[in-house]
């Protein structure tokens, strides 16, 4: 029989729980949905009254909790005690790719994974259906269940009751357009293999999405078409970017190909803007995921093949930095660099695997002194990425950074500015202004293609541009 579900708990309250469980709870007013997590202080900010402190930056987000936080949407350290009222159960936890151990550097660590179901076990009551959200290797969901089991035999045995149905709901939504991506999704997966619980969830999602657009699936169907539309989607980028370069040497322009390939409706128009290579939580750890998967299946060079992405992406983070430096004579010590857009892209405050770390991490090992800024990244995040201190006093031998709110501060003596995260603000500058505050020869590199060419013409700034390269007669 299809249970009613009136309590649902997610596990995890970060860019994937936080922002899935707002709408499902803005679209579901009559289920009380409430998102744990073991991060007390993120708890507490997704609770204070100040919303320009919620933990996630996400347009449209602060005004759906607006409207609906303590009203159905709660959020909680109470962990043991939401578990034991709810009905379903999102575990939507980081899983993260493992740096030691065996698999370091491919497999994800399911730590995370594990002790959620763990808690679920210890805690829940009646029958329980538990969805898999986070983007998690081929066959967690087994992980899952086998915990779980172990609790429902226990049950058994001890009186107390309790059942479980494992789902997988992989989920789809990139960070700056997650809330129109959550309204809007161009499908849902369900994977699963009880067809009631598939049933009690697809009538959840069905109160806002077409039922054409949920697709039912076996749960490893469902597990690997999230690695594998990541690793596609992914492989696009690599390509376009391999593409940049052939551009930047042969003199064909970027915008030009990708307008004249992306016309053609087999290939399509998105995920076609070059750039100084993809980041974000999901591409990489996906792609290792698939290739230590098809390494453990014994298919050698369809790993090679998946790696390659990777390989390629690397590539053009690190031709980046080093046509910095080779711009600037050969040499960035001491030259003072301005870094625009720390976050992996626009309209986020996520920096994981955000190029800007690798490129920000080269120039400074060549002894750059970087100024960075970012609409919308604090500078504690910058430090925990850089896994280096902020300084203030630029060094004499190595390089340094600081963080600077203020544009034409971050210009201002600068050898060099490099714009790396397409945010609106970047896309306004008046270079004559920069012009004179930048220290000559000054260089402008547009590793996303947002500057036109036009509104750098008769400033002295050398402009290079990604799929352009050095852009002459300004
Ligand atoms: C991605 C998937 O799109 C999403 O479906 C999945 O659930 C999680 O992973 P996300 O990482 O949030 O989402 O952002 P996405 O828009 O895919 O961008 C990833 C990276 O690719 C960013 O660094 C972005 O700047 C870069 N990118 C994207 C380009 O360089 N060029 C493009 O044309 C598109
Ligand atoms: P994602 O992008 O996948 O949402 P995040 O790192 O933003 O990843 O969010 C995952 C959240 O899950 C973190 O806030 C973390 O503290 C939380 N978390 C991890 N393990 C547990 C657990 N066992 N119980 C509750 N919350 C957890």
């Amino acid at each position: 029989m299809t249970s009613q579900i009136k309590k649902i708990c997610c596990i995890g309250a970060g860019y994937v729980g936080g922002p899935t469980m707002a709408v499902l709870a803005d679209r579901c007013k009559d289920i009380k949905v409430t998102l744990v997590d073991i991060d007390k202080k993120r708890i507490n900010a997704w609770n204070d009254k100040d919303l320009s402190k919620l933990p996630v930056f996400e347009p449209g987000l602060k005004e759906i909790i607006k409207r609906n936080r303590n009203k159905n949407l709660f959020f909680s350290t109470d962990i043991a005690n939401t578990i034991k009222e709810a009905d379903m159960i999102f575990i939507s936890v980081n899983t993260p790719t493992k740096t030691s151990g065996f698999g370091a550097g491919y497999a994800s660590d399911l730590k995370w994974v594990e002790s959620s179901a763990r808690q679920v076990a210890e805690y829940s009551s009646g029958h329980t259906i538990v969805v898999e959200k986070s983007t998690v290797p081929v066959r967690t969901a087994e992980l899952i269940q086998n915990i779980l089991s172990e609790s429902e035999e226990n049950s058994f045995i001890s009186n107390i009751k309790k059942s479980f149905s494992v789902l997988s709901s992989p989920e789809f939504l990139a960070e700056g357009t997650a809330i129109n991506d959550l309204e809007n999704p161009d499908r849902v997966l369900i994977g699963g293999e009880d067809n009631n619980a598939m049933r009690s969830l697809s009538g959840i999602y069905e109160r806002w999405i077409p039922a054409n657009k949920i697709l039912f699936t076996n749960v490893w169907s469902s597990e690997l078409s999230k690695l594998t539309a990541n690793a596609f989607l992914a492989q696009r980028l690599s390509s376009i970017n391999a593409i940049s370069a052939l551009c930047e040497a042969t003199g064909a322009e970027i915008k030009e190909v990708s307008n004249a390939i992306g016309a053609d409706k087999r290939i399509g128009k998105k995920f076609l803007d070059a750039g100084p290579g993809f980041g974000g939580s999901c591409f990489q750890k996906d792609i290792l995921n698939l290739v230590y998967l098809c390494q453990y299946y014994g298919l050698e060079k369809i790993s090679r093949y998946w790696e390659h992405v990777l390989i390629v992406n690397n590539w053009q983070k690190e031709r980046i930095a080093s046509l910095v430096v080779e711009k600037l004579f050969g040499t960035v010590t001491n030259k003072k660099i301005a870094m625009f857009g720390f976050a992996f892209k626009a309209n986020t405050n996520d920096t994981r695997e955000s190029p800007s770390i690798s490129i920000a991490k080269d120039l400074l090992e060549n002894g750059a002194n970087l100024m960075i800024n970012d609409p919308q990244v604090l500078p504690y995040q910058i430090e925990k990425e850089l896994c280096k201190k902020e300084s203030k006093i630029f060094s004499e031998k190595e390089g340094s950074w600081s963080f600077n709110s203020n544009l034409n501060e971050c210009v201002k003596d600068a050898d060099a500015l490099i714009i790396l995260t397409a945010w609106d603000e970047y896309k306004e500058i008046n270079f004559e202004k920069f012009s004179k505050l930048m220290r000559k020869p000054s260089w402008v590199f547009d590793t996303r293609k947002i500057i036109s060419k036009n509104s750098l013409k008769g400033t002295g700034i050398k402009f290079w541009q990604v799929g352009m390269g050095e852009c002459s007669s300004l």
